[in-house]
C-alpha cells in the first residue's frame, strides 16, 4: 500500500476504535455490523451513523440501538462544487465533534471530494458489490450479469481519490447463476458482505492490516 494511507491506531475492547458509518439507503450492512458489534467484545464500535438522505431507512437501525444518528442532507441553495464542499464540511464537523477515528462507507451513494479523502485516507473504507477492479460504479451487479461472468462477489477497499479504485483489502466470491436478476445477485452478494465487512474491521482495528 502506498505511503499516503495513514492507518488507525490498534484498538482494544476496552478502548474500541470509534467508527462513523455513512449510509444512503436501507442499511442492511449497517444492521449486520451493529449486530456483530453487540454480539461480543470487539475492537471497534459504531459511535455515529450519518445519512445524506433523511429518508434512508437504515437510520432506524441506529435509533433502535440508541446509537447517535444524523441526516445531513445537501443544501437546497448551493450548487456544484460549493454544495459538495459545504455538505462535506458539515459531515466533517459531526465526525470531529464525535471523536470519530474511522469512516465506514456502507451503501453511501455519494463520491467524496479529494479534500475529504485526503483527510481520512487509510481510515476510510468502502464495500463494493463486485470483485474489483471488475465492474466499478453504481451498477456493478447489472454489469456483471450483462458481461455473463460466472463469478462475482464483493470487495472491501480503502477509499482513494478515484471511484472504487483504492487499495483492495479483501474480497469474497459468489456464483452468478443462470437466470439471476440484479435483485437475486444483490441478495447473494449482501449475504457475504455482511460477514466480510465486520471481519475486515476486526483486522484493521487489531493491526492485522499493514501498509
Ligand atoms: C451494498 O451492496 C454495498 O456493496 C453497496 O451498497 C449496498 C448497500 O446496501 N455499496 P444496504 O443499504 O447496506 O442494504
Amino acid at each position: 500500500m502506498s505511503g499516503d494511507y495513514l492507518l488507525p491506531r490498534i484498538a482494544s475492547p476496552e478502548d474500541p476504535l470509534r467508527l462513523a458509518v455513512l449510509i444512503s439507503g436501507g442499511g442492511s450492512g449497517l444492521r449486520a455490523l451493529l449486530r456483530y458489534q453487540s454480539d461480543g467484545p470487539r475492537n471497534h464500535v459504531t459511535s455515529l451513523v450519518i445519512s445524506d438522505l433523511k429518508s434512508a431507512g437504515g437510520l432506524s437501525h441506529a435509533s433502535d440501538l440508541e446509537i447517535h444518528n444524523l441526516a445531513i442532507p445537501l443544501s437546497q441553495d448551493l450548487k456544484g462544487l460549493e454544495r459538495r464542499k459545504e455538505h462535506e464540511d458539515r459531515i466533517m464537523e459531526a465526525l470531529v465533534s464525535n471523536d470519530i477515528e474511522m469512516v465506514v462507507l456502507s451503501g453511501y451513494m455519494r463520491i467524496l471530494t479529494p479534500t475529504f479523502v485526503a483527510e481520512w485516507k487509510g481510515r476510510l473504507v468502502n464495500i463494493h458489490p463486485s470483485l474489483l477492479p471488475e465492474f466499478p460504479g453504481a451498477h456493478a451487479q447489472r454489469d456483471a450479469i450483462n458481461a455473463r461472468v460466472k463469478v462475482s462477489g464483493c470487495t472491501v477497499h480503502f477509499v482513494d481519490e478515484g471511484v472504487d479504485t483504492g487499495t483492495i483489502i479483501e474480497q469474497r466470491s459468489v456464483p452468478v447463476l443462470p437466470g439471476d436478476t440484479v435483485e437475486t445477485l444483490t441478495q447473494r452478494i449482501k449475504a457475504v458482505e455482511h460477514e466480510l465487512y465486520p471481519k475486515v474491521l476486526d483486522d484493521i482495528s487489531s493491526g492485522r492490516i499493514s501498509t
